[in-house]
């Protein structure tokens, strides 16, 4: 017999990381899932074609598709992989205005029907997007979280494990920061079987891995041409989902919006976070060297540059659009 209340997860964006992610959780089987585009029909007959392969693969999740909002009501959690890629000719600052729009549209409709989520955020700018989510919802720090530092992570723990033909359930990695150039990857807390991967690794070899890991997302861009990742990041959000939904407690390095830990206010950062209902339990405080923390404040400032050239445009985004703030760094040189 099936429960009779399924928790319901909504997933916006119909795309490659979207409907793959959708696909992830339908085959989890605890939740029944809502998939919303804007383009006609994409939604609902990759809806459809997932709920067919329920019999197959053995599970009874209703997946339904919708270019609107009604059927995302009451959803316990809502991840959303909306927006489009950079184009050729597009600069980064016509990206992060042109998914600024589709995030607060999105983030309106979404927070109206389902007052009670937590969202996963997944579009990028990630840590940008994530903080303009929050602020358009005005859900809690708790519910608002974004998607960045468990694909990170995994990334740097594919190319340790290949490197020393180790399996990537030996290999522990800590990725922090913002997603993209400036993510901050501890050397010193990533072990293999317990092992330091510095003792394991020569120095040089292991910063070209870091680096492979910090463009990571690049090398798949340039190997796919059109389009970018979406396995790993599907499986990224589908983790966080895991935890959420299932109150498994695991810490896991997420953006969330800091309140003075790490030295860092009012600004999402990917930082270490336990995971459960409701969404943030905690945000792990790990002791950082004076370096690393220095690291942690670059990344926060550049999501700092991005917030603020939001802020300048708020008239920009569409609709109402509260303040988003001034993050606030102390207590390390932010050089
Ligand atoms: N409402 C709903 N869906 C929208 C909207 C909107 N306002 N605007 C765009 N979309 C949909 C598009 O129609 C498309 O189907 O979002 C989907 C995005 O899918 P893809 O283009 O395939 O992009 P994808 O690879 O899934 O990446 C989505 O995740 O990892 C990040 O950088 C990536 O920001 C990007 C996002």
């Amino acid at each position: 017999m099936l429960a009779a209340v399924r928790a319901k997860i909504t997933v916006v964006g119909a795309g490659n990381v979207g409907a793959t992610l959708a696909q992830r959780l339908a085959e989890r089987n605890y939740a029944d899932i809502v998939l919303v585009d804007i383009v006609e029909g994409l939604p609902q007959g990759k809806a459809l074609d997932m709920l067919e392969a329920g019999p197959i693969v053995g599970y009874d999740s209703v997946v339904t598709g919708s270019n609107g909002y009604e059927e995302t009501a009451g959803s316990d959690i809502v991840v959303i992989t909306s927006g489009v890629a950079r184009k050729p000719g597009m600069s980064r600052d016509d990206l992060v205005m042109t998914n600024a729009r589709v995030i607060a549209s999105v983030v309106r409709d979404v927070a109206r029907r389902s007052p009670d989520s937590v969202l996963v955020m997944v579009t990028n700018p990630l840590d940008a997007m994530a903080q303009l989510a929050h602020a358009v919802s005005g859900f809690p720090r708790e519910r608002v979280i974004g998607m960045a530092g468990v694909l990170d992570t995994a990334r740097f723990r594919t190319f340790i494990a290949r490197e020393l033909d180790a399996s990537i359930e030996d290999v522990d990695a800590y990725v922090l920061g913002g997603h993209g150039d400036t993510m901050v990857p501890l050397t010193r807390l990533s072990t293999v079987a317990g092992i330091p991967v510095a003792e394991l690794i020569a120095p040089q070899r292991l910063e070209s891995i870091v680096q492979r890991a910090r463009d990571g997302g690049a090398e798949i861009v340039n190997l796919l041409k059109t389009g970018s990742a979406y396995y790993a990041p599907s499986a990224a959000a589908a983790q966080m989902v895991d935890a959420i939904h299932l109150d498994t407690r695991r810490i896991l390095p997420c953006s969330v919006m800091l309140k003075g830990e790490f030295g860092i206010q009012g600004l999402f950062t990917g930082v270490p976070c336990q995971l459960g209902t409701g969404g943030l339990v905690e945000v792990v405080e790990v002791k950082l060297e004076p370096e690393e923390r220095a690291a942690l404040h670059r990344s926060a400032n550049a999501v700092r540059e991005v917030i603020e050239l939001l802020d300048s445009r708020r008239s920009d985004i569409g609709g109402t659009v509260p303040p988003l703030g001034t993050g606030v760094l102390v207590g390390a040189s932010t050089s």
